[in-house]
């Protein structure tokens, strides 16, 4: 079961000029019931789509027996942001390296990286997932060209047998591809968007396909469902929104370093950065007014970026908020048994465990930034597994949502990123959008300012 421990939130531990007070909290347990009856009516409206993905059976069901008659040691996914960084989280928290199954990730157009990729691949072992929400999107459309073409220069027609297309249902040209190759197609729902799809097929598929038990992932996500519809004080994503939300606005912790003590959480913080950043970096509010919100998120990994960023965040600009994630219990703990114990760097550790190591170091971290009045939550799972990254997913998605509420801004939106997307249509010459290339003209026209 997911905890959050805030103790070091509280300005008891790191200060009234960083911390939250507790009353804060119990006034907020008092007020906070619309926020929750706020998201149940969007919710219930079709507008929180991704809050109803784990309760949809029928679509687990249909991803787990697709994935069970396809065993190909390696999935290949093409896909970008929402469409790629959750089954690349589910992938290193879940996947095992000698499960004899393998997942890789073509979400960048660097042709060296995808020729170097392609180079690793052997076609015939290989099943490709097309991803994409929009099914237009220019780095996957045309990574779907190259791998197609890859894929029927060696395999023909029986190419067809190795692509699974995840789209929306209704519309986009790769849904039209998909239809005209007759490849499978899994639906992402029209109403939940990229960052909040990773327990759709989008997450689900590839995940099934390296063998993992998506029935289990949705268990455990439906319980953070239920778990973040309950009041304030039982509601650990509901509170995690309300701490960022202070400290962002009253403490000005204008950055939120997301730092897992945990290699298998390493890519679920990249995954995380996206769903923060994109979902709370607005210009506008709901009322129009501009507004120009968003923590900046960033990432950090235990123990190895204490050798590295945690000097910056002890000792320099108190600009930033910490959220740790921490594991009760690994696999195997690993112990330290070894020859040395004359040496005193070894002696100590004689009789311990990799994982005692870890967890002092993790509380070392913790200490280290009370002191220096940082505030630091932490975010507790038992161990980690199908069920308990479902649980975790759900939960920063709740948190995300509940953090867009506070803020009062559309958290499902991106007009940022569409309007990237338009300019690289414009520039690439895609009929219908002339109009970017007046822009681009003009920006073209600026005298140079370069130095050799
Ligand atoms: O969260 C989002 O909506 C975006 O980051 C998308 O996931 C990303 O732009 C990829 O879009 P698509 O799935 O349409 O290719």
């Amino acid at each position: 079961m997911l905890e959050l421990d805030y103790t070091n939130i509280l300005d008891t531990a790191v200060g009234a000029a960083h911390g939250i007070p507790k009353i804060a909290f119990e006034k907020m347990d008092s007020s906070s019931k619309h926020l929750i009856a706020d998201l149940e009516t969007a919710r219930a409206a079709g507008n929180l789509g991704f809050a109803d993905v784990p309760f949809d059976d029928e679509t687990t069901l249909a991803v787990a027996r697709f994935a069970k008659d396809r065993a190909f040691p390696a999935v290949l996914v093409i896909g970008i942001g929402g469409s790629a960084l959750g089954p690349a989280a589910l992938d290193a928290a879940l996947g095992r390296p000698n499960s004899g199954k393998r997942l890789v990730v073509l979400d960048n157009i660097d042709p060296d990286f995808v020729r170097d990729t392609l180079d690793t691949l052997v076609p015939e072992d290989t099943i490709v997932n097309v991803i994409a929400k929009s099914g237009v999107t220019a780095e996957t459309m045309s990574t779907f060209g190259v791998v197609h073409r890859w894929m029927t220069g060696a395999l023909g027609g029986r190419a067809k047998e190795h692509f699974a297309v995840t789209t929306d249902p209704e519309k986009g040209d790769l849904l039209q591809i998909a239809r005209q190759e007759k490849y499978p197609v899994f639906a992402i729902p029209p109403n939940v968007g990229g960052r909040f799809s990773v327990l759709t097929p989008v997450g689900t598929l590839p995940a099934a396909l390296l063998g993992l038990n998506v029935h289990e992932l949705m268990e455990g996500a439906k319980r953070a469902a239920i778990q973040s519809q309950k009041p304030f004080l039982e509601n650990p994503a509901m509170a995690a929104a309300f701490i960022q939300f202070v400290l962002e606005r009253d403490r000005q912790k204008k950055m939120l370093v997301l730092f897992p003590y945990s290699q298998a959480l390493w890519k679920f913080a990249f995954w995380f950065k996206q769903l923060w950043g994109e979902s709370l970096g607005k210009k506008v509010d709901r009322r129009g007014r501009d507004v120009y919100y968003g923590q900046t998120p960033t990432a950090a990994l235990g123990v190895t970026d204490q050798h590295s960023q945690l000097q910056l965040f002890i000792e320099g600009p108190n600009d930033k908020s910490f959220l740790l994630w921490a594991v009760r219990e690994f696999r195997d703990p690993v112990s330290i048994e070894h020859a040395f114990a004359t040496f005193d760097s070894m002696a100590y550790l004689q009789n311990k465990t990799m994982a005692e190591l870890f967890q002092a170091e993790r509380q070392a971290t913790e200490i280290a930034l009370t002191e220096a009045s940082r505030p630091n939550a932490t975010v507790w799972m038992d161990r980690i597994n199908e069920d308990s990254m479902g649980e975790l997913f759900m939960f920063s998605q709740y948190l995300t949502a509940y953090a867009g509420e506070l803020y009062d801004i559309n958290a499902f939106d991106q007009p940022g990123v569409e309007y990237g997307k338009k300019l690289t249509f414009a520039l690439m010459g895609r009929d219908g959008f002339s109009e970017y290339n007046r822009k681009i003209d003009d920006i073209r026209k600026r005298d140079r300012a370069v130095i050799k």
